[in-house]
């Protein structure tokens, strides 16, 4: 649990709720979580998603791991610890996008459960749903797409996911996309039929 420094300060509660910004929208505020190693495909997959619900009239936002980084975390590195702050902040990010209406989709390695959980139980049940961008090892070592596999296998990148510090991976997610065997459409689609089957976008 992060302490909470500040003291007397109060709440606010504004006139305008979740419901009525969800009723405006025609949405579901809710969290897409997608986790998975670097190289999994899951920046693509869910800016593939809000093209996908952007064509479909959909409010959504990409909180995205790379780019969180340059700006509200650039302070922190990849320790455990640090890896923790940066979920904590983008979990209450997160929540906000989603209290304001938005579908935000969040793209971030999260390789620690604690940190998942955490994450989640900031949402109400069903508000929070986790996709597990499953990918072997060494399908995403051999993408390397930022050829940062290459530099943690010689040691250039010290605790590198994968290599040299740990990915724990989802054991109850709402979704897994295995990105080395579908297509980046039907990952797409089984995000997007789990959208319409829990009435989080309408059925048309
Ligand atoms: S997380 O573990 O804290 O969730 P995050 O998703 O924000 O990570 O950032 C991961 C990205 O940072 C990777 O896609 C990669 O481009 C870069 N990166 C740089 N150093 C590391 C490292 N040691 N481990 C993992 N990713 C790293």
């Amino acid at each position: 649990m992060t302490e909470q420094k500040a003291t007397n300060i109060t709440w606010h509660a504004g006139e305008i709720g979740k419901e009525e910004r969800e009723k405006f929208l025609g949405q579901k505020g809710v969290v897409i979580w997608f986790t998975g190693l670097s190289g999994s495909g899951k920046s693509t997959l869910a800016h593939a998603v809000e093209k996908r619900l952007f064509e479909n009239g959909n409010l959504c936002y990409v909180l995205d791991g790379d780019n969180i980084r340059h700006g509200l975390n650039k302070n922190l590195g990849f320790s455990p610890a640090d890896r923790m702050e940066n979920i904590r902040r983008i979990g209450e990010v997160a929540r906000l996008f989603a209290d304001a209406g938005v579908i935000a989709m969040t793209a971030f390695i999260s390789p620690y459960r604690a940190d998942r959980l955490t994450a989640r139980e900031l949402l109400p049940v069903g508000d929070f749903i986790e996709v597990y961008a499953k990918v072997p090892l060494d399908v995403a070592e051999k993408r390397d797409p930022k050829g940062l596999y290459k530099k943690a296998r010689a040691g250039e990148i010290k605790e590198f996911t994968g290599i040299s510090a740990p990915y724990e991976e989802p054991e109850n997610p709402e979704i897994v996309v295995d990105t080395s065997e579908l297509s980046i459409e039907k990952s797409v689609d089984a995000v997007i039929d789990y959208l319409r089957t829990a009435g989080i976008i309408s059925e048309d």
